[in-house]
Formats: C-alpha cells, sequence, structure tokens
C-alpha cells in the first residue's frame, strides 16, 4: 500500500505559466540534483545519516522494545514521555495517527496500552494539572533526551525522580525509562548509576530525525502500535528515495520542487492534513522543516538565510480561518495537503430536512465523502488562484503508510538540505536562547553570558 504523491499543481500545465513549474525547470537541475545525490550518499556512508538505517538495523531493539512495552502494558495506567521538539513530536504524531482520537478515554480493554502524555513543555500549570490526574504509583515515565541535558526535560525529570522517591521510596526507578545517547549528557550517567532501562539513540541519528528510534518506537509500542510494520513502510519508501533519478524518487521529486519554489520567493510551507489523526504530522514536519533548513550560512560559511516557515493547518477546521489568505494573499506558499484514502470509522449524514433544498443535498452522503470532497475543492479553489500545491495521499492510515511518510518527509528534508547547500542536521540558532536560559538561572560557566545579558538596553 504505497503513498501516492499527486505534484501537477505544483506545475505550468495546471496552475500557469507565471507560478507553476515545467518538466524543463526540474531538468535545468540536473547538475545540483546530481551533486546533492552524491553528498547523500557520502553522508550515508559515513554514518552521518543513521537514521536512514533505523528500519533495517534494530532488530535486536525492537526486540527489546516490544519485550518492554509488553511489561510496561502489564505493570501500569499511564506512560508519560517527558522530552521536548524531536523528542516528542513524533511520539505524539504516530500515536495520534494510528490510535483511536479518543484514546486516553477509552476504558482499559478497549485501548492498545496505558492511558498515554507526552509532556513537551514546561508550564507550570500543565505539568501540575498532569500531577493531578495521574497516579505516580501507576504510572511509568520515559525520559527521552538525545543530548541528555535540554534544560526542559531534565527539569520535568528531576521533579518526577523527586515525586516517585517520596511516594513509592525504594521501588521508584521501576518507574523511570531514560532514551538517550550512548555517551553524551548527564541523563546515560544518571541511568546507568541509578539502573533504570534504558534505550540508546544512536549517534548518527539527530533529535528530529529520531522517530523510528527507540525515541518513537518504544512509546508506539507501549500503545500497541504495530512498530514492525512501521518500520517496514519506512523500509519500503527509503528504497524508493534511492534512485539518483529525481522523476523516480518522491522525496527528491517533493525536494526539487519545494527548491524551485523557494528560489522565487515561496518562503513559507503550509502543512494541511485533512485527517484528524494526522494532525500532530503538521507539528513534527514544522520542526523537521523549520530546524533543518533555516540557516543563516551555507556549508561554504556564505550568508545565505534560507528555509521556509511552517504553517501548520487542519482540514476542515482551517479552510474557516486560513484558506481565504491562501488562496487571495500574497505569493509565498506552498501547501502540501495530506490526504486519507479512507478513513476508521464512518458516519452517515442522515436525509433530513428534505424540503430544505440547502441541506437536502447533504443528506445521503457520508461525513468521510464531505471531508473528501472539501478536501479536492480546497486544492481545485487554490489551483485556479494560481497557488502551488502537492497532495499526499495515505491510501489507509495504517502503520505501514505513516512508517512511508515519516521516511520520505525526512529524506526530502535532508534533500533539501544539499540543494541549499546547509546544514540540515544541527540548529545554531537555537543555541543563543539556551545559553541565555542557563545564564539567567546561574548555571556555572555562564558568568560571561550573564553580564552580557545584564548590559542589554533596559525596557
Ligand atoms: O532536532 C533537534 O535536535 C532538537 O529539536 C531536539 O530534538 C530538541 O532540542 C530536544 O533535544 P534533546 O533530545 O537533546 O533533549
Amino acid at each position: 500500500m504505497k503513498l501516492q504523491i499527486d505534484y501537477n499543481n505544483m506545475m505550468a500545465d495546471y496552475v500557469g505559466p507565471q507560478e507553476g513549474f515545467t518538466r524543463q525547470d526540474i531538468e535545468s537541475l540536473a547538475g545540483q540534483l546530481q551533486a546533492a545525490h552524491q553528498r547523500m550518499l557520502a553522508k550515508r556512508s559515513a554514518g552521518e545519516m543513521q537514521w536512514r538505517d533505523l528500519p533495517w538495523q534494530q532488530e535486536a531493539e525492537v526486540r527489546q522494545i516490544i519485550k518492554t512495552a509488553r511489561e510496561v502494558r502489564r505493570r501500569c495506567e499511564n506512560f508519560v514521555v517527558l522530552g521536548i521538539g524531536g523528542s516528542a513530536l513524533g511520539p505524539l504524531a504516530v500515536q495520534t495517527a494510528l490510535n483511536h482520537l479518543h484514546y486516553n478515554e477509552l476504558p482499559p480493554d478497549k485501548r492498545g496500552g496505558p492511558r498515554f502524555y507526552v509532556l513537551d513543555n514546561i508550564d507550570p500549570e500543565r505539568v501540575a494539572a498532569l500531577f493531578d490526574i495521574i497516579d505516580p504509583a501507576q504510572t511509568i515515565f520515559n525520559v527521552i533526551s538525545k543530548s541528555g541535558s535540554t534544560a526542559e526535560t531534565m527539569a520535568q525529570f528531576m521533579i518526577v525522580y523527586q515525586m516517585l522517591r517520596q511516594k513509592l521510596g525504594s521501588g521508584y526507578a521501576a518507574h523511570i525509562i531514560a532514551t538517550t545517547d550512548a555517551e553524551r549528557g548527564n541523563l546515560i550517567k544518571i541511568a546507568r548509576a541509578e539502573g533504570y532501562a534504558t534505550f540508546i539513540i544512536p549517534s548518527g541519528v539527530g533529535g528530529r530525525y529520531s522517530e523510528l528510534s527507540p525515541v518513537g518506537l518504544l512509546p508506539a509500542a507501549v500503545c500497541g502500535i504495530d512498530i514492525e510494520e512501521l518500520l517496514a513502510g519506512a523500509a519500503y519508501m527509503d528504497q524508493l528515495c534511492r534512485t539518483a533519478d529525481v522523476f523516480a524518487n518522491p522525496a527528491y521529486l517533493l525536494a526539487a520542487l519545494q527548491f524551485l519554489a523557494m528560489q522565487r520567493g515561496k518562503n513559507i510551507s503550509v502543512m494541511m492534513p485533512y485527517a484528524e489523526s494526522l494532525k500532530y504530522f503538521a507539528d513534527w514536519y514544522a520542526q523537521l522543516w523549520a530546524e533543518s533548513l533555516g540557516k543563516r550560512y551555507n556549508l561554504s560559511g556564505e550568508e545565505v538565510f534560507t528555509g521556509q516557515t511552517p504553517v501548520k493547518a487542519l482540514g476542515a477546521t482551517d479552510q474557516h480561518s486560513q484558506v481565504q489568505l491562501y488562496t487571495e494573499g500574497p505569493f509565498d506558499k506552498v501547501v502540501t495537503f495530506l490526504k486519507a484514502g479512507s478513513f476508521r470509522a464512518e458516519v452517515d449524514i442522515p436525509r433530513v430536512f428534505k424540503h430544505v433544498s440547502g441541506l437536502a443535498f447533504l443528506g445521503g452522503h457520508t461525513l468521510g465523502e464531505l471531508l473528501t470532497a472539501e478536501q479536492l475543492a480546497t486544492e481545485y479553489a487554490l489551483m485556479k488562484a494560481a497557488r502551488l500545491s502537492f497532495t499526499i495521499t495515505l491510501p489507509e492510515i495504517n502503520p505501514f503508510t505513516v512508517g512511508q511518510l515519516i521516511q520520505l518527509l525526512a529524506v526530502k528534508t535532508a534533500f533539501a538540505g544539499e540543494l541549499l547547500h546547509i546544514n540540515a542536521f544541527d540548529q545554531p540558532g537555537v543555541e543563543e536562547g539556551k545559553n541565555a536560559t542557563y545564564a539567567l538561572l546561574g548555571r556555572p560557566g555562564y558568568e560571561a553570558k550573564k553580564e552580557e545579558l545584564a548590559a542589554r538596553p533596559a525596557k
């Protein structure tokens, strides 16, 4: 069951010659595409893109994850992920995509596992609110941090650690699972010293590319998701994304068209799923695309200020808030629709109010038909207004197609980074804010930064 990718509405034949591209436009990139492909190959063989091999190289880990997940399901009522950014958005996206939309509210025998929470913020109200509704004795916390030092995640972990010790005494360590790097950071040291169950994020796998590592696999398996199918889908897509032929490689084609669009000033990338279950994929993708491509310098050290601002939208909800801007506002966007080929539940619209012609036409259809029609209609309205869009259809939303989607978007992002000649795997722009936070809270070694902050203009 393969994802279908429709890029017609990026092309001049559909949206017109002013905005749309031609096959020749894509072919004119041949030299850049080939060079980018070669760099992808070189990075992959140098182990710098280990995330691409995750679908194949984790047999032992997958067995261990499935075993641990079984144990977790047996032992607890709540499973809480402590993490942020790449250590939180993937688990949330996959769980929402593949489980019941009111998973947590279902009775235990109707759920695939314990109630699932992702604590990806440090808002004290949110943290306190979660503690109000969970019983620590019935909860397992999965602290996820690649660096093992992110302030938000480590602060949450410290709070949970203390609470568990106070409430559970000596058995507290069995309520913590750490997912982190094998060497870097404090988390691995603490986990080893304390004897927590621990999963390792491989070294060539950065935060936002880590969903198919234990970062995403453990929470998914705990919630009853078939992670072997998820990986099989990703492996299948990865095979499709190996060829240098841009017209046969879905990730390369999407990246090449986005690259052409960026060159014409399309600075905004909208992701608009027409399926509530894919809502958080737009969040996951926003981080992947923004943090990977938003760069001041290219690999030659020149100032380039690259990237597209991601916007998250949801069909049909945001038709009534954002689509007016997409059709009539500035010509600065590329919209990616995510479409469900079928829905896991269907609801009939009853044939009532037959005498009211403005309503009678709805009766006899299903909500799925209405939503699908609205997606097509929005796509059409954008095309008519000469606006660029892609549509990625998941014939069914299942672990195999979701695995494909994850790998497709990750390879697309990495390849776009190569075309832009930037490092898609670092995030230097986040560092300044992190360092300023450390200085404000008095972390040793940040005294100079504290002075720098004190000298800023008064407000
Ligand atoms: O993509 C990234 O590297 C970041 O967004 C990280 O995922 C995020 O900062 C969390 O980092 P860590 O997993 O090290 O706690």
